[in-house]
């Protein structure tokens, strides 16, 4: 069993959304502070789980070792446009047969998205970083966890057993914060 720490990383809107109603993640999502914060991490992690559509495109991204959920694979397999990818459908194999493939036994996963890859490690983050646009609003848009709009992002993130720490501004001007959510003990 693999000895690793799970995060996950989102900016939501006011409304709990994370792409527009095209599911794309639109300019108005997109903060200078709230970059350098995802970029940081993301360079510090070890792994780096992502659906088909939700890669970061980042100058460092071809550096990063990563697991892209897909089903257009049964289990498992290697990516033949990334030697630094690994191909996963959750249907025919566990996570840590992914990670095993991956070559990652330990150290900390960067759970991005997009919704249903978030809602499938909802019980394993040990901190979920939120950060908000509150100035922001995308209606009929694409809602960042199963379940919103109907229970709010933070709701979900309370009911999986995550409690929410100190805030910090990541834009000053634009309101725009993250906030850690992490699993006591
Ligand atoms: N605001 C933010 O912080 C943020 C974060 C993440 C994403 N986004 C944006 O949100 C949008 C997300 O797009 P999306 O909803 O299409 O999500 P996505 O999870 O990135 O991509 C969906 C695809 O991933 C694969 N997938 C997802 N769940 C799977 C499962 N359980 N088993 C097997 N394959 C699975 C499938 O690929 P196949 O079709 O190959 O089977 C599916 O079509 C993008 O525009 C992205 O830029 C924004």
């Amino acid at each position: 069993m693999p000895d690793l720490r799970i995060e996950g990383y989102v900016i939501v809107s006011a409304d709990g959304m994370l792409a527009n109603a095209d599911r794309v993640m639109p300019g108005q999502l997109k903060f200078e502070g709230d970059k350098k914060f995802f970029t940081a991490a993301l360079d510090r992690a070890d792994l780096i789980v992502h659906g088909r559509h939700s890669h970061e495109g980042q100058p460092n991204s071809p550096r990063r070792t990563r697991i892209i959920l897909t089903r257009r694979v049964g289990a498992i397999a290697p990516d033949p446009s990334n030697p630094k990818a690994t191909l996963w459908n959750p249907a025919g194999a566990a996570f840590e047969a992914a990670c095993d493939f991956a070559k990652v036994h330990s150290g900390t996963v960067a759970v991005i998205g997009g919704p249903d890859v978030f809602g499938m490690f909802m019980d394993r983050y040990h901190t979920f970083w939120l950060s908000q646009a509150p100035h922001v609003r995308l209606p009929g848009g694409e809602p960042c966890f199963p379940g919103v709009p109907e229970r709010s992002p933070q709701e979900i993130l309370a009911a999986h057993g995550l409690k929410a720490g100190d805030p910090q501004i990541l834009d000053p001007a634009h309101e725009v914060s993250v906030t850690p959510w992490r699993r006591p003990g």
